[in-house]
């Protein structure tokens, strides 16, 4: 399987963190040296944002809806609990073919690049990819410990059959179910978590996932060209980075401009750092995300062309 392009979409509405401070007992001070988060962008539904990052990432390939197979949207806030936020996209970018969602919470983009992987090694061709999210539908406005977190956005890839080994050098899902009530949201009820729990835990699972696909790679740490972490607190991203040993200047940072986007944050991320000219080809690319569930994954690629 190769990676053949990135594409990503955000509301064009800015929430800043004075914006929060005006309405809720928080400072940008507060919300800075906690999370690192600066503004965030509100609006638009999980479809709107995943048609648009995923024209995108079709454009930049040279392609049309009608070279895709399959279109899978990783996200926990879809449009409706049926249609899928996937078939609106299908319908909308006139792809052929499947159309799913797929919820993992932060996690989800990860674990729909291993999904799209098993497609493709059992005969799928081109699949769309994308990572939706508008977690401010889902989020209480008046609760400063979720508020000042949450955003919006959406990010894709275009994956499709390569001869030989392919960008996808190794992957690992996990999960477990029974840490669940860590991060919560009930049919038309609000995000709630334990964010202290939440907090140390991530840490640990992503150093260790991450460790993990670099080892059944044969790959150190230190050969990593790019870190591209979930986007959930720039504390975690920092304590995860140094314990693995990347610095910061070798990895994807976007929450001070997005906030936490869940499933949207690594394709954005990703996005962004390929746009920017970071990857270049033959660099090896990690990827990890954790998040409700819980679950935590991490893959490792090497860049294409
Ligand atoms: N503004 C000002 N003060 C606040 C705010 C706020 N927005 N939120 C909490 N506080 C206060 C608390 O009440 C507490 O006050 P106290 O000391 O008087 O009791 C103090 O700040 C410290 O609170 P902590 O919860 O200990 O703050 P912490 O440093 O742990 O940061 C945070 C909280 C940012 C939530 C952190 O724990 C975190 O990032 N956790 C992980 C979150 C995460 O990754 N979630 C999973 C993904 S979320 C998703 O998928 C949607």
């Amino acid at each position: 399987m190769v990676l053949r392009s990135c594409g990503a979409a955000v509301p064009d509405k800015v929430l800043t963190n004075e914006d929060l401070s005006a309405r809720l007992d928080t400072s940008d001070k507060w919300i800075t040296e906690r999370t690192g988060i600066r503004e965030r962008r509100i609006g638009g539904t999980a479809s709107s944002l995943a048609i648009d990052a995923g024209r995108q990432a079709l454009e930049r390939a040279g392609l049309t809806g009608a070279d895709i197979d399959v279109v899978i949207v990783a996200t926990a806030t879809g449009d409706a609990v049926t249609p899928s936020t996937a078939a609106i996209v299908q319908d909308a970018l006139g792809t052929a073919g499947a159309a799913f969602d797929l919820n993992a919470a932060c996690s989800g983009f990860v674990y729909g690049l291993v999904v799209a992987a098993g497609l493709i090694a059992t005969g799928s061709g081109r699949i769309l990819l994308v990572g939706s999210e508008v977690l401010s539908r889902i989020t209480d406005w008046d609760d400063r410990t979720m508020a000042v977190l949450v955003g919006d956005g959406a990010g894709a890839v275009v994956l499709e059959p390569a001869e030989g080994e392919g960008n996808l050098l190794s992957a690992n899902l996990n999960g477990d179910g029974s840490l669940r009530q860590l991060l919560t949201c009930d049919h038309g009820g609000y995000l709630a978590m334990d964010g202290r729990e939440i907090f140390r835990r991530a840490i640990r699972v992503v150093v260790e996932s991450a460790e993990r696909a670099l080892g059944d790679a044969g790959i150190r740490a230190q050969d990593v060209a790019l870190f591209v972490p979930h986007q959930a607190n720039l504390r975690i991203i920092t304590a995860a980075g140094q314990r693995l040993g990347i610095p910061i200047e070798r990895t994807a940072v976007v929450i001070d401009r997005y906030g936490n986007t869940s499933s949207a944050s690594i394709p954005l991320a990703l996005e962004e750092a390929a746009r920017m000219g970071r990857v270049h080809e033959g660099d090896l690319v990690l990827l990890s995300g954790f998040g409700g569930g819980m679950t935590w994954a991490s893959a490792l690629l090497r860049w294409g062309p």
